[in-house]
Formats: C-alpha cells, structure tokens, sequence
C-alpha cells in the first residue's frame, strides 16, 4: 500500500519540487495551497508522468475554519497520513521593527506560525490514532540566526524551531518521528513574494551564487522520511556552498 505524504504549499517552489520526488517515489499525495489553478495543473502532471494518485485541498492555512473543514472532508482512507509535510510559509518585507508594515508582519506569524499550527492541530490526532507518521515543519537559516531588517521572519522561524522540539517530545509515546529542516537561500519564488512582485530586487538575492534549487531540499526530504523505523533525523540545516550565514555569501563579481 502507498503511503500518503500531505504537503501544504505545493503550488511552488519547494513544496512543488517535493510533490514531482515524492509521487516518482510511489507516494499518494494530499496537494494544498491557495491557487486552485497550479494545484490541478500538479496534479495533471503527476498522474500522467508518474500515475501519482493526488488529493486536492485548496485552502489558506492563516484561516482556522477553513483548514479544519477542509482537512476533516477527507475520507478515512485520505486521513491515514504518513507524513506531513508543513512547508507553506513566506517572508514579507524587508524592514526594521521600528519601520516594518504591521501588515506583513501579522501575514508572517499567521502563515508560519499559526497555519503550521492549524494544520498539525488537525492532522495529528489522526497520526496519534494509528500510532505512526512523521512530521517534517520547514523551517530556515532564519530559524537559526537573526538577521536586521528580518526579524519578524526570523522570530517566525525560531517559533517554528521551538514549536518542533515541543511537538517531538509530545509525541514520544505514539512513536511518531517530527523534526525540521532548514534551508539557506533556495531559488523559488520566495523573493518575489518577500518583494511583493519587485522581480528585479528578487533576482538580485542569488546574483553571483548559485543558490540551492527546491530540488535539493526535495532530496533531503526524501532522505529524512525514508529511513528506519528506529532513526529520526530531527533537524538539518542545509546551505548553498556560498552561503556561510545569512549574511555571508560569497559572490562571484
Ligand atoms: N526560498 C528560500 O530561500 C527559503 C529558505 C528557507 C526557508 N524557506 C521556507 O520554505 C518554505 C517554502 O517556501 P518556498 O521557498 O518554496 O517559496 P514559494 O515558492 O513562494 O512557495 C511558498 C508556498 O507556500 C504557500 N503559501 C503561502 N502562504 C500561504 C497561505 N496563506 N495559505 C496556504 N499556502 C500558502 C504558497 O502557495 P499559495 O500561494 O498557492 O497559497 C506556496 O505554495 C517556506 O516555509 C519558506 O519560509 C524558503
């Protein structure tokens, strides 16, 4: 029997590139975000190109109401999740706190911290259920480190840390495996959205570098949910080679 992965933001970038690994792995998928439209057009491909059977949940995670009842409208069998893959998240803005649109600011808590929460808070009491499943929350360099001008997305990211060794240790006696991972700068569309649309400022991010790809971190999560039953890598930090921290990086002229 496949197991089933759920992946929230798979729309893009790395939750996108997680989907194509995990359906060429043999995986059913429960696919979520909010553009309905890239959704069905995953899906199209994965069914054709690896007869991937998906399941699809257009919703936004910063709305409680709507991630319970979408999650809770799927059958049992969809409700058997092996893994959880809790990848929708974004950075807005770039500002100090005394400058920083408050806007941004609650876009940021609500998706990474409150929508990570939402959805775990329905999908776990399934897991503890069935006494299996495995939690992945992307969390980021950002989770690690501070930055200026980054502090709401790196206070953010902490939370998701903490979050993360709090769910673990939760979760000890229903043998269900949780952890992060980290990436540095990987090149999605995270910077168009950090730069509202500012295409050109985004690109600058990865001038000179070759950044990670969302293939990359796919890979690593592949690695992490196919291990042992006895092994849970709990955390990983994964950077471009140029990449030192968040703010060195090494770039060609
Ligand atoms: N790229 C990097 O350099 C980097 C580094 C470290 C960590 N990360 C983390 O990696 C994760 C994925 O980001 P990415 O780089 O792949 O960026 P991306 O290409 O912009 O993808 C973000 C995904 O999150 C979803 N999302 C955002 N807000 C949402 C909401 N309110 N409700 C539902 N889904 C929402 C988006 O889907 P819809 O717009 O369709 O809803 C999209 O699928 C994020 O948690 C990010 O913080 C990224």
């Amino acid at each position: 029997m496949s197991k089933i992965a759920l992946i929230t933001g798979a729309t893009s970038g790395i939750g996108a590139a997680t989907a194509h690994l995990l359906a060429a792995n043999g995986f059913d998928l429960i696919l979520t975000g909010r553009r309905n439209k890239r959704l069905v057009e995953l899906e199209n491909v994965l069914s054709s190109k690896y007869k991937a059977k998906c399941l699809l949940l257009c919703f936004d995670v910063t709305k409680a109401e709507q991630v319970q009842s979408s999650l809770h409208s799927l059958t049992a069998n969809w409700k058997a999740v092996d893994v959880l893959i809790n990848n929708a998240g974004l950075a807005v803005g770039l500002e100090s706190v005394d400058s920083g649109e408050i806007e941004d600011w609650e876009r940021m808590i609500d998706t990474n911290i409150k929508g990570l929460l939402y959805v775990s808070r329905s999908v776990v009491p399934w897991m503890k259920e069935r006494k299996t499943g495995h939690i992945i929350n992307i969390s980021s360099l950002a989770g690690k480190e501070s930055y200026p001008m980054g502090g709401v997305y790196c206070g953010t990211k902490h939370a998701v840390e903490a979050i993360t060794q709090a769910m673990r240790i939760e979760l000890l006696p229903y043998g269900i495996k949780v952890g992060t991972i980290a990436p540095g700068m990987v090149d999605t569309e995270f910077s168009n959205v950090r730069f509202k649309g500012d295409n050109e400022r985004a690109k600058n991010v990865y001038k000179g570098v070759t950044p990670l790809s969302p293939a990359d971190i796919a890979e690593t999560i592949l690695f992490v949910i196919t291990r042992p039953a006895h092994v849970n890598i709990g955390d990983m930090l994964i950077l471009a080679t140029a990449q030192g921290s968040a703010r060195d990086v090494f770039r060609n002229p």
